[in-house]
């Protein structure tokens, strides 16, 4: 049988929560396909801050690195907001993508045909979107330098970061995306801000430069403002996205409503070798942590990206799409994605009882 091995790094708040459903549903969903998953759980964020002092312990990293993927639930709380910048379990997740080289972040904003109710836009601008935002990851403003806190000329005390890509690291990207948009709906849209940024003015020469190995992707090019408000106009225009690391932030949050909520969405990070690293967009959420109440669903979708993307074992990850498919199909609902007429349950329900598991034996 064929053999692998995950690292998972539940980390803070729902974090935990969110990974030992996914990890059940990845077991099963293996062994149905006779892949067996060996999981190894490390510390990171604030976990790993108050156990071992630091975000990133260098066993986590190694760890990491030997795995054939990784599953990130979350990091971050209030804990440890005001911490040093290197004490920072954000710095620990950035360390850590840097540190696997997984410079393309794929995330994925689709709305499920069970889930349209729950989008805060109207059925009919929410229906039927599917949007892949190629977010660049391990380059920008979150590790530009220089970078820090200082005096300006009148004695005020600032605080400065750099937005800057090199052109190898905008060509690598672009060419991810192209690849991407070429299997997909073959429309690439490249959100910058070219009238302003330098960084953006080089994105945009760049990505039309390597336009031309990708004669059959449609190319577009959009302000990160005006895609802000297009993405709730008229989401349906966009196919896939690429942008850089701070709007791809921004904008796929944006997007992640569309589908319902934050909770739905997943992602996978991967770079040119080396394992990838699978982890949902949304955060810690602190507000609902230790209630049993978060959404698993973007922690199951991204594990089920890691078998397609991080493993190849296509058939586990449908097996993981069809089971969300049938668990909404039947009107279960975590509080995110409620509405009149669904049943509630809770975050290990969910996965457990019901019904992501269960319906694995059919
Ligand atoms: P958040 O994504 O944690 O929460 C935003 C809102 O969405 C909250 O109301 C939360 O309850 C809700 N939400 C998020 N995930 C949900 C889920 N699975 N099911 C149901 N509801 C969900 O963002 P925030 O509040 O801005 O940040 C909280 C902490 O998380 C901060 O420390 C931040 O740095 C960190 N963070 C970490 C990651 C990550 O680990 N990748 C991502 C974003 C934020
Ligand atoms: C995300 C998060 C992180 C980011 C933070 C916690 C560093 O918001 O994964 O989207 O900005 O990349
Ligand atoms: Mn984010």
């Amino acid at each position: 049988a064929r053999s692998y091995s995950i690292t998972l790094l539940p980390g803070d708040g729902i974090g935990p929560e969110v990974v030992a459903v996914a990890k059940d549903v990845l077991s099963v969903a293996g062994s149905k396909e006779g892949v067996e998953l060996r999981f190894q759980e490390m510390l990171m964020g604030g976990a790993a801050l108050d156990a071992a002092g630091v975000p990133l312990p260098d066993e986590t990293l190694a760890a990491a690195r030997a795995s054939d993927a990784i599953l990130l639930g979350a990091i971050g709380g209030y804990k440890w907001d005001n911490n040093e910048k290197h004490l920072k379990p954000e710095t620990g997740l950035l360390n850590i993508r840097a540190g696997l080289g997984v410079f393309a972040n794929l995330r994925p904003a689709t709305v499920l045909p069970q889930l349209v109710d729950a989008s805060t836009l109207k059925k009919e601008v929410a229906e039927g979107v599917d949007i892949m935002v190629v977010r660049e990851l391990t380059g920008g403003i979150y590790f530009g330098k220089p970078r820090g806190f200082g005096t300006n000329d009148k004695g005020e005390e600032t605080g400065f970061n750099t937005e800057i890509y090199s052109v190898a690291e905008i060509d690598r990207i672009a060419r991810v995306a192209f690849e991407v948009a070429r299997k997909r709906g073959g429309k690439l849209c490249s959100v910058d801000k070219a009238n302003v940024l330098e960084a953006s003015m080089l994105w945009r020469k760049r990505v039309t430069a390597i336009a031309s190995e990708f004669p059959d992707v449609e190319l577009s090019h959009m302000y990160v403002d005006n895609a802000a408000m297009q993405l709730v106009r008229n989401p349906k225009q966009f196919d896939t996205i690429v942008t850089n690391n701070i709007f791809g932030d921004i904008l796929s949050d944006e997007a992640s409503m569309i589908t319902g909520s934050i909770g739905m969405l997943p992602s996978a990070s991967v770079g040119e070798s080396g394992p990838g690293l699978f982890e949902p967009i949304h955060g810690s959420a602190p507000d609902i942590a230790g209630q049993d109440k978060a959404n698993p669903l973007a922690t199951i979708l991204s594990a089920a990206m890691l078998l397609k993307y991080g493993l190849g074992v296509e058939s586990a990850a449908k097996r993981i799409e069809a089971a969300v498919t049938e668990t909404l199909d039947n009107g279960f609902r975590t509080g995110d994605i409620h509405s009149p007429g669904t049943l509630y349950l809770h975050c290990s329900l969910l996965a457990h009882q019901s019904r992501v598991l269960r319906l694995f034996d059919k």
